[in-house]
């Protein structure tokens, strides 16, 4: 029987270690497939000491052979990618023949970015604290049905014309005194067109025959559930859907293509930019983690917010995703903790939420409820089977299990492939069989 097709996605607020659980799965996969996003996400993976920073391309295209996919969903600035792939080379990674990309994603053009900016300088107070990469306006003009897709850059020229034409002169209306001249950005549309050609193809066309073919393909998320434009911290989010219904919509595949969803969580909980997070910490442990756990965004660098874990998050999570099991990252970060906590409600005015809100001011100032529990002393990094963990560890994870209601059939104990405990008669056993734990 075909090994079933995998979803990883983020179970929290971004930034899990997706990256790291992509690349040490992608060797029992054919093909890795994008479906949303775009450059706004940062990939962090080590491979013997070598660190690989992806944003665009799929984390696969580190495996000799893996075919990689970005989706129709996803939106592209054809600039970074170009710099991603350039970058690759450099490295001694070559991705013609293995990159493939949906002629019907959404190109982000230069002045995305330049609107991006001024889009949360307008927010003031309320900015959403974006990674300023155009992401939300390419969006825009997507759902306002005037953006330019990959094939409308390879297809007909006077087409082109007019709608970049159409489009700078919409977007000089909206920043006071521009006068953009539409001719340089469709001259430098049709470059970026003439590069990309040959990795263009029907994605959706490409997945479907594959799977009939018995190939199987992991679907691989960028940024996360509590991201999603529609079940994460709204407005607070990025513009795409980034848990499990993002992947028909961005890459055209029916939901029975889905044979299992892993959800990626830290051991405990970060988020960069604004918006609420319950268990923020401040001060020395604050601090702590995010020096031990390097908690400086993958794309822009940014301190990222650190705090305990947050079950009713990924229990929020699980519910949304139908997640069949948890990738478990950076255990080892919480190495040498006296205590840690796990958070499992919200104490609020009205009384304890367990459910995750969809108005924020419900949680605007609730207090966490926690579980507090001995820590470990002993380290946990590059360990790789359960048993060898601290016993103090072990209680951790099953109880974060519990309140999560997810089984956590990897965790992660370490930046390397190697530093990776899969546990013994896990869905993850079950889907790849007993090689994903050897
Ligand atoms: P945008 O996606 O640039 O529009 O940013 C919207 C929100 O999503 C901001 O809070 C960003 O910090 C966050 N965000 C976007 N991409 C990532 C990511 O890859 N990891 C974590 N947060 C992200």
């Amino acid at each position: 029987m075909a090994r079933p097709n995998i979803a990883v996605l983020g179970a929290q607020w971004g930034d899990e270690g997706k990256g790291k659980i992509v690349d040490m799965l992608t060797p029992h996969f054919s093909a890795v497939a994008r479906y949303q996003g775009g450059h706004n996400a940062g990939h962090t993976v080590y491979v013997g000491g070598q660190k690989f920073v992806l944003h665009l391309i799929p984390s696969g295209i580190l495996h000799p052979g893996v075919m990689c996919l970005i989706g129709n969903g996803v939106v592209i600035d054809p600039q970074a990618l170009f710099k991603e792939v350039d970058e690759l080379a450099r490295l001694g990674v070559d991705v013609d023949g293995r990159l493939l990309i949906s002629e019907k994603a959404h190109i982000i053009l230069p002045y995305h970015r330049e609107l991006d900016v001024l889009s949360e300088a307008r927010r003031g107070e309320r900015k959403i604290g974006t990674t300023s990469r155009g992401i939300g306006p390419a969006y825009e003009d997507k759902i306002g049905r005037r953006g330019i897709r990959v094939c409308d850059v390879l297809g007909d020229r006077h087409a082109l014309a007019d709608e970049v034409r159409e489009n700078v002169s919409a977007r000089n209306r909206i920043i006071k005194d521009s006068t953009l001249d539409w001719q340089p950005v469709f001259d430098q549309l049709v470059t970026y067109g003439e590069r990309m050609r040959t990795w263009v193809t029907d994605v959706s066309l490409y997945l479907h025959r594959a799977m009939q073919d018995g190939r199987n393909v992991m679907f691989e998320g960028a940024q996360a559930t509590l991201l999603d434009i529609d079940h994460g911290t709204y407005p607070f989010v990025t513009s795409s859907n980034a848990s499990v219904g993002g992947i028909c919509t961005g890459l055209g595949v029916p939901p029975r293509a889905i044979g299992g969803v892993l959800g990626v969580a830290k051991a405990y909980t970060t988020r960069v930019g604004e918006g609420p997070m319950p268990t923020e910490l401040n001060g020395a442990l604050a601090d702590q983690l995010r020096e031990s756990g390097q908690e400086y965004g993958a794309s822009t660098g940014r301190p990222r917010r650190c705090g305990w874990y947050d079950a009713v998050v990924v229990r929020y999570s699980a519910r949304i995703n139908g997640l069949d099991a948890i990738a478990l990252t950076k255990l080892d970060v919480l190495d040498g903790l006296p205590e840690v906590k796990l958070c499992t409600g919200y104490k609020t005015a009205s009384g304890v939420l367990h459910e995750f809100p969809a108005d924020l001011r419900l949680i605007a100032n609730a207090e966490p409820v926690y579980e507090t529990m001995a820590g470990w002393s002993s380290p946990t990094k590059g360990m790789t089977t359960f048993e060898q963990l601290p016993i103090e560890a072990q209680r951790y994870i099953r109880r974060l299990e519990e309140v999560s209601g997810a089984d956590c059939a990897i965790i992660s104990t370490g930046s390397d492939r190697r530093d990776t405990i899969v546990k013994r008669a896990s869905a993850v056993e079950s889907w790849l069989g007993a090689a994903a734990t050897t």
